[in-house]
Parts: structure tokens; C-alpha cells; sequence
């Protein structure tokens, strides 16, 4: 399966969980990758499982939260390895379930900073050279929880929210430049993210009551729909959030 051949793509967050799972599996189809963390290290660890399974991958180490240093880094990056066909902003965090009154000014501004600003600032730098090209996709990663009520996780909520929002936009925005914008809204996902969480019986009873499919996603399961929606398959998709969640939500 070489879909992907020839295309580069750069991947937020993409040290860790969904992000490395999407990155690999894009790889496994012929992209370059642009692996973007926070953490060099991370980055550079998802950089060497793909090329041991051989692929092509750089590091780009950079807080998509801060919009001067990650379009320096994401510059430095593409002067490497060639303009970016495929953008995917997976970069996002968690604050585990907090009540309403709980969710103070700093952790909601960490929360939009990263979550939906991250994701702004990485698609402003890569537009430019698409829509020259006339040419591009952008995959957004939202939740479950941006798109189906859930308790004490209000600000993770609007902020995920907030992406399915600027996909819907983008998508009718971009589509002038044959650019498709997409999300996805995945259910549980066994990552570290949520790891420390879901180790326990409680949690295994909430996904045999909850959950039709009775069980986390792995990683890879959302790395294949993500590839899928880079790929000329999906040309005729724009606009659309799609929900791997095991039946939860449907
Ligand atoms: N795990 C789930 O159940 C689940 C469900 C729905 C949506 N999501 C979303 O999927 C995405 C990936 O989540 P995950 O579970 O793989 O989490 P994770 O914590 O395993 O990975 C997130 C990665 O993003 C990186 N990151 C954090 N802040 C960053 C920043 N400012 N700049 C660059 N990188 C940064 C982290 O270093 C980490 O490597 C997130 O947007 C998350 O909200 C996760």
C-alpha cells in the first residue's frame, strides 16, 4: 500500500499515543514524515521507529502553541524534506475531569493555546504553499467530547468543539485551492494521555456498559482512518468529522 508515495506530511504531537500511531502508519504508506513534539526526544523516538521499519522521517521539535517558534521550526523542517501535502494537527491536551467551577482562567488558556491555537498556527504556515500548489489536506483531531455531552470536561469540550468548527470553516474556505479539511473524533484511545485512567476495574466496567465494542481503540486504528483521509481516496471529503469510538456515540 503506497498511497502516500511522494507526499510529505507533518504531524503535531506526534511523539506519543494517536499522534506516532498516525505518523507510522503514514509512513508504512510511502510519506515522508515531519514528526512535531514538544519534546525533542519523543520526536526523535517516533523519527527512529519509522526509519528501523524503513521509512522517512525528520524531527521537528516545537510548541505549536507558540506561533513565531513553530513556524521557524516548521520552515527549518520543509527546507529539509519539501513543501507539506498533508498536515495533521493531532497536538492536544488533557486536563482529566474537572467540574465546572474547578476549570480556572490559566487551565482554560492552556487548553484553547494548545488545542485550537496550535492547530491555527500550524495551518497558517503550511496554507501559503498549498493553496499555491492548489493542493493539500489538513486532518484535525477533535474528540468524542467535542461532539456528544459528557460531565466535567466542559473547557476540553469547547475546545474540541471549537476544532469541528474550524474544519467545517476551512473546509468551505480552502476548497477554492482543491484543499479537503477533515477531522476526527476519536472515542477512548489507549495512550498515555489517558492511560493513567483506564487501568482500573471501574473503567473496564464503563466499557462493557458504554461501549458496543467493549474496548479502547489502539492508536493504529486511528492512524489508519487519518491516512485514509490524506490520501487521494478522500478527495471527494471535505468538511467531515468522522468518530472512531467502538459504537459509543452514534
Ligand atoms: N487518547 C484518547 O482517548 C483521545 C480521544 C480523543 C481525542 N484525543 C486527542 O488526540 C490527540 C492525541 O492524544 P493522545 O491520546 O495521543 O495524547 P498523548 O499525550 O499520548 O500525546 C500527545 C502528544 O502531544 C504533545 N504535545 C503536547 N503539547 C504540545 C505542544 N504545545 N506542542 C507540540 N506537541 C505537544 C505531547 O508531548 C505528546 O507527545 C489529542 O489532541 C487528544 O486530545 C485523544
Amino acid at each position: 500500500m503506497n498511497q502516500l508515495s511522494g507526499k510529505v506530511a507533518l504531524v503535531t504531537g506526534a511523539g506519543s499515543g494517536i499522534g506516532r500511531a498516525n505518523s507510522q502508519v503514514m509512513a508504512a504508506r510511502g510519506a515522508t514524515l515531519i514528526v512535531n513534539d514538544l519534546h525533542e526526544a519523543s520526536a526523535e523516538e517516533t523519527v527512529g521507529l519509522i526509519t528501523a521499519a524503513g521509512g522517512r522521517a525528520i524531527a521537528c521539535a516545537g510548541d505549536v502553541s507558540n506561533a513565531a517558534a513553530i513556524a521557524e521550526a516548521i520552515g527549518r523542517a520543509r527546507r529539509q524534506v519539501g513543501e507539506i501535502d498533508i498536515l495533521v494537527n493531532n497536538a492536544g491536551v488533557a486536563s482529566g475531569r474537572m467540574a465546572f467551577e474547578d476549570i480556572d482562567e490559566a487551565t482554560v488558556d492552556r487548553m484553547f493555546d494548545i488545542n485550537v491555537k496550535g492547530a491555527m498556527f500550524c495551518t497558517r504556515v503550511v496554507l501559503g504553499a498549498m493553496k499555491e500548489r492548489k493542493a493539500g489536506k489538513i486532518i484535525n483531531t477533535s474528540s468524542i467530547m467535542g461532539m456528544a455531552a459528557q460531565r466535567r470536561g466542559s473547557h476540553y469540550a469547547a475546545a474540541k468543539a471549537a476544532l469541528i468548527g474550524l474544519t467545517k470553516a476551512w473546509a468551505k474556505e480552502f476548497a477554492d485551492w482543491n484543499i479537503q479539511v477533515n477531522a476526527v473524533a476519536p472515542g477512548r484511545v489507549l495512550t498515555p494521555m489517558v492511560a493513567y485512567m483506564t487501568d482500573n476495574d471501574a473503567y473496564r466496567e464503563d466499557l462493557r456498559r458504554n461501549v458496543p465494542a467493549k474496548r479502547q481503540a489502539k492508536p493504529e486504528e486511528i492512524g489508519y482512518l487519518v491516512a485514509f483521509l490524506a490520501s487521494s481516496e478522500a478527495d471527494y471529503l471535505t468538511g467531515q468529522v468522522i468518530s472512531p469510538n467502538g459504537g459509543e456515540v452514534i
